[in-house]
């Protein structure tokens, strides 16, 4: 009867007691490195959703920016006082300077516009300076005359009133003119003088392409000798032109073989230069 609690039968107890305990010790150190594992695997799957949902969130307020911008460029966007839209448009703008300053193109998007008396100077100056660019002034100039008492080897030349003069692409100085850009030009000149019945040699009217290292080169040429009646000055011209392709910074300049019978009178003697 009380065999239960003979040695006998505790025998197997205390026998089986170290392989139930090592099967349990190595159960609980698997649990154990299972739990780490599951843990660590855990915290980084928790870690990328944050970085998402980061993202997101500020992907979000990038939406929520670009709404206001939009709410603001229509008429009832900018009664409303929720929103501060010129702060909000600044801040847009600021974006796009940077955007064109990196690029220097035209911004990516082209926000869909509220009613044409509501834009913003900002967007009016833009397109002010695209047409400027669109429809560019064309670059000529025409010169008169400029009397001279002593003979000179350069004739010079004055602007008038109504003669253009493209100072940002043409430049004036000592009788030559000089151009900023290369490309094909037409080239014009008319010169009035005396003719005197006493001079056989032909008045002469030169256009020369100024060359600082080297000797001018003759563009054009135009002469004279007709001298039928005796009077001291029996008024002539001679006017020539023709189109050539110059340089950057190339110069131009007329000369006649006697400067000192120009006549200067007003249309008579001019110079002038038009890009194609
Ligand atoms: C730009 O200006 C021109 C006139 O200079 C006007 O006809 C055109 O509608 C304007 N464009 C925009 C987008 O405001
Ligand atoms: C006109 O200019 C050319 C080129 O510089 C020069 O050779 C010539 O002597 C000049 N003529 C006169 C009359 O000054």
């Amino acid at each position: 009867m009380n065999e239960p609690y003979s040695p006998a039968t505790a025998r197997p107890v205390s026998s089986t007691s170290p392989s139930t305990m090592k099967m349990f010790m190595t159960f609980l150190a698997v649990f154990i490195v299972a739990q780490t594992v599951g843990t660590v695997l855990f915290c980084l799957y928790l870690h990328m959703k944050m970085d998402k949902m980061e993202e997101g969130l500020s992907l979000n307020e990038d939406y929520v920016f670009l709404r206001k911008v939009q709410k603001c460029q229509t008429t009832e966007g900018q009664k409303s006082t929720l929103l501060d839209c010129e702060k909000i448009l600044k801040g847009f703008q600021d974006l796009q300077c940077k955007d064109r300053d990196a690029s220097k193109e035209q911004p990516k998007f082209e926000m869909q516009r509220g009613h044409e008396h509501h834009e913003h100077p900002r967007s009016l100056h833009k397109n002010k300076t695209f047409t400027a660019v669109e429809k560019r002034e064309p670059i000529a100039a025409h010169l008169a005359g400029q009397m001279t008492k002593k003979t000179v080897s350069v004739l010079e030349w004055k602007t008038t009133m109504y003669g253009p003069m493209s100072d940002n692409a043409i430049s004036y100085q000592e009788g030559k003119l000089k151009v900023k850009e290369a490309g094909l030009y037409y080239i014009y000149a008319q010169v009035s003088f005396c003719t005197k019945a006493a001079t056989s040699a032909p008045f002469t009217l030169y256009i020369y392409l100024y060359l600082p290292m080297e000797e001018d080169r003759l563009l054009l040429k135009g002469l004279d000798t007709h001298s039928s009646s005796t009077t001291p000055c029996d008024l002539q011209s001679i006017r020539e032109g023709g189109v050539f392709r110059l340089r950057e910074g190339d110069m131009v300049f007329v000369n006649v073989t006697d400067s000192t019978r120009v006549n200067y009178n007003h249309g008579s003697t001019y110079f002038g230069i038009f890009k194609l």
